[in-house]
């Protein structure tokens, strides 16, 4: 966290659920969303009031709580691949009383949106980046009109920012990922997307047609 960071997050404690779920994150090694991002999302949830929400990679629930924060009435369907973190993310939600809320499903994001489900008013997309690109044009079709698509980590931690990609060994692909999904969201005629320098890079596109 740097200065600036830390300043605000100690006029801004995390309520404890919170707290307790990003001290156990941090403890097993399973990335969650920047504090800076979760504040955003609580205040984009309060504003736009989605009533259906779809997450692509929601992990031990981190981000879903924030949600809940901003849009507390909100029924959310959490995807996520691996099994033992939705296990986790559901004993918190548990906790927060919003399991009557949420729908937890292991299942892949390309997986879920292949089988036409009802639209949704908000879809966060935080799963593994090299996938970006192909959910990019299915996250689309699977909004309401007016609907919200944000998605995360895309400045991939610092690593968008190098001029030549094949120097990365270990992060190319999900370099590609984001790279792709850029191109599309930021120049789809039915999407009008906005990029935040926040936590590792939020996008925020509203469908417009
Ligand atoms: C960055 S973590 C999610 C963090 C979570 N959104 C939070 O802030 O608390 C990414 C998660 O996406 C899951 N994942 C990876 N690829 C996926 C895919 N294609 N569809 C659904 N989940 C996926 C991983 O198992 C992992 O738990």
């Amino acid at each position: 966290m740097s200065r600036e960071e830390e300043f605000f997050a100690a006029l801004q404690p995390l309520p404890p659920l919170l707290a307790a779920v990003r001290a156990q994150g941090q403890a097993t090694k399973v990335p969650i969303l920047q504090d800076e991002a979760g504040r955003f999302l609580a205040l984009l949830t309060a504003l736009a009031q989605p009533r259906r929400i779809l997450e692509i990679g929601s992990g031990i629930g981190y981000s879903t709580l924030w949600m809940l924060q901003g849009q507390p009435q909100a029924q959310i369907t959490c995807l996520d691949t691996n099994l033992s973190r939705l296990q986790q993310a559901a004993r918190f939600l548990d906790q927060a009383g919003a399991l009557s809320q949420v729908t937890l499903l292991h299942q892949a994001g390309q997986d879920y949106l292949n089988s036409q489900p009802q639209p949704f008013d908000l879809i966060f997309l935080d799963c593994a980046k090299k996938d970006y690109a192909e959910l990019a044009a299915e996250c689309y079709k699977a909004l309401v009109l007016g609907g919200l698509l944000v998605a995360d980590n895309l400045l991939l931690g610092g690593l968008m920012l190098v001029e030549d990609p094949q120097t990365l060994t270990r992060n190319r692909s999900s370099w590609q990922g984001i790279q792709g999904f850029l191109d599309q969201a930021l120049h789809h005629p039915g999407l009008e997307s906005r990029l935040f320098a926040l936590g590792d890079g939020l996008l925020v596109g509203r469908k417009l047609k």
